[in-house]
């Protein structure tokens, strides 16, 4: 168990909606006049951004009728991006009471509002009924959350029989050391980094069949690179950005994370289970 205040201080930041607005402001927006694509630079805090999540969700055959669980939603963007291309409902829960009132201001900029609830809950102990959710997701939640098994017992258990849950997580899959700060962990204590098998074994133990897996780190290698090309024709970093919320570290944490991948300690993994009879 990581110290939950831990991982709650790591996240937070204190001014985060004045500096959102500011930025859209600079990009010629403002909350009324902000859609949920302008967003998606500051609140789709994950390896490749809106590009990834577009790629991962596509995967898990949401609905219109569905009821999506955003595990880790953070800001909420993946929960608005999804309401918006599969016309489904979600609901959203983060340990970090700010992003969540953040992102609850947002869905109501962008619209949203009745569609998209955010909530502040543990993921591996959330206030819902059993076989609430037709489908879950999460994306690069795992590496804060050591206790694996707790945590898909807790998603098997909100899932509907045959729903689905598709996981897109940092992922161990080579040795060695890994250099701290990341975007996850200021310290290595933070960090709950684990295996693809570890995350199969507590996904088959509570009931979850792995259906697919796909390692991304070419795919991040490639989004590193247009990111880097990017920053170096540009006076400074964007108007709207995850700069914003990684603070004055932010540089670092991202660069010890490409290194980590390039040296092969790690890679952005996905993965897709759907719940059977259990
Ligand atoms: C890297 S951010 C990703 C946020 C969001 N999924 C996204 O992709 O934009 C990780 C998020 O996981 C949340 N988190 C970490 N441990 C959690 C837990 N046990 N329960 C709920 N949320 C947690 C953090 O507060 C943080 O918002």
């Amino acid at each position: 168990m990581i110290d939950e205040s831990l991982i709650t201080d790591h996240y937070s930041h204190g001014r985060l909606l004045d500096d959102i607005e500011a930025g859209l402001t600079t990009l010629g927006k403002s909350p009324r006049t902000a859609e949920v694509d302008d967003l998606a630079p500051v609140d789709e805090v994950h390896i490749g951004g809106r590009l990834a999540t577009e790629a991962f969700l596509d995967q898990l055959d949401i609905g219109p009728g569905d009821h999506v669980l955003d595990v880790g939603c953070g800001l909420g963007g993946a929960s608005r991006f999804a309401v918006e291309r599969y016309g489904c409902r979600v609901t959203g829960v983060d340990l970090s009471e700010e992003y969540v009132e953040v992102g609850t201001v947002l869905n109501s900029w962008v619209g949203l509002a009745g569609r998209v609830r955010l909530e502040a809950a543990d993921a591996s102990d959330t206030p819902y009924p059993d076989a609430e959710f037709d489908k879950a997701y999460m994306l690069h939640v795992g590496m804060n959350i050591p206790d694996k098994i707790a945590l898909a017992t807790e998603l098997h258990r909100v899932l509907t029989p045959g729903g689905v849950l598709g996981v897109y997580d940092v992922m161990r899959v080579g040795e060695g050391e890994l250099d701290f700060p990341v975007p996850w962990a200021s310290t290595p204590d933070a960090s709950a980094v684990a295996r693809p098998e570890d995350y199969r074994r507590a996904l088959a133990q509570s009931g979850l069949r792995v259906t697919a897996e796909r390692n991304r780190a070419a795919f991040a290698e490639r989004f590193f690179t247009d990111l880097q090309a990017a920053a170096a024709g540009a006076a400074g970093p964007p108007p709207l950005g995850i700069h914003l919320l990684m603070g004055e570290t932010a540089a670092t944490k991202v660069a010890n994370m490409i290194e980590n991948i390039a040296k092969g300690r790690i890679a952005p993994v996905e993965l897709v289970a759907v719940k059977t009879g259990h």
